[in-house]
């Protein structure tokens, strides 16, 4: 075991008002369903709680509105003791998603930042940064906060795993302070300036070549192809019948920092973030199913 056993997740945190329908709307059209249920999420948040889930000790920084919604965003995390101590509050609206799930489990999502776009990095202190184990970096609050983090987790040795979700346009500058990279295939690809049919494992080579990181590429439901020093590794995902896949990447990056948090080495915290990542698309919601660690050897 490190000596700094935690997480620290600094990103964004939602409501997310869920909807089933029978099936994903097109451009132009209205779909109808009989009702919707407000529920934490927030790619962020969903981390730290998956961190947490998994038997780290997750501290998590964002920002929430002065609002019914900021109580509801940050129930689960308080619930399950994520340290909430330095996540303030915002002048605006919690930040809100609408998330519409079909019958196979596939979503269809927007998101308004709201609060989110106030997050700042100076609301972690040094000490905070050097004590953990992990910084966890995600793409749903201001870009510049997230670089101004990294490089001072770089400069503290701490090591930084950003997930490039959703997939925009990065600089080499926060590129350069980055240990471990998870994408899924559409933003590898982005990232690469590949087209989406090239082999992934060619793409994850190229990104963990060129950037000199860990990469690790989630695939749906299917297998996921990491590059950890300069191993190439493939996960087959068990085989489970979906029900809703929001949040089963956030899953995988919560176990997969607390596996380095936590020192594992080899390749054990990677096969329990995959299967943790299968295991939270059994249920409805992003938070609501992300599994405890105890669940996720049952699968
Ligand atoms: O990754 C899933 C998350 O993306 C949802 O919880 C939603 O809030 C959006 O941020």
């Amino acid at each position: 075991m490190s000596a700094r056993p935690s997480v620290l997740v600094f990103g964004s945190v939602n409501v997310d008002l869920v909807m089933r329908v029978s099936a994903l709307p097109i451009s132009g059209e209205t779909v109808l369903t009989d009702d919707y249920q407000p529920l934490p999420g927030g790619k962020g948040a969903n981390q730290a709680l998956a961190a947490r889930r998994a038997g780290a000790d997750s501290v998590f920084i964002g920002a929430v509105g002065d609002d019914a919604h900021g109580i509801l965003a940050l129930a689960l995390l308080e619930q399950d003791g994520v340290d909430l101590s330095y996540t303030v509050k915002s002048n605006r609206n919690t930040g809100c998603a609408v998330v519409m799930v079909d019958e196979v489990g596939c979503n269809l999502i927007g998101v308004a930042s709201g609060a989110n776009q106030d997050i700042q990095s100076d609301q972690v202190a040094d000490e905070l940064i050097d004590q953990a184990g992990v910084v966890v970096l995600q793409q749903e609050i201001p870009i510049e906060q997230n670089l101004r983090l990294a490089q001072r987790a770089q400069h503290l040795n701490t090591p930084v795993l950003f997930n490039l979700a959703p997939a925009t346009h990065v600089p080499n500058a926060l590129l350069n302070h980055v240990d471990w990279l998870v994408v899924n295939e559409v933003e590898a690809a982005f990232l690469a300036s590949s087209p989406q049919q090239e082999d992934i494992t060619h793409i994850a080579e190229q990104l963990a070549d060129s950037h000199h990181f860990n990469v690790v590429v989630t695939q749906g439901p299917g297998s996921v192809i990491a590059v950890v020093d300069a191993q190439i590794l493939t996960f087959p995902a068990p085989a489970i019948q979906a029900v809703d896949t929001t949040g089963a990447g956030d899953t995988f990056v919560g176990y997969l920092a607390a596996g380095i948090a936590q020192g594992d080495t080899g390749t054990t915290h990677l096969e329990r973030a995959v299967v943790a990542a299968s295991r939270a698309c059994i249920g409805l919601g992003a938070q609501t199913s992300i599994p405890f660690g105890d669940e996720v050897n049952l699968l």
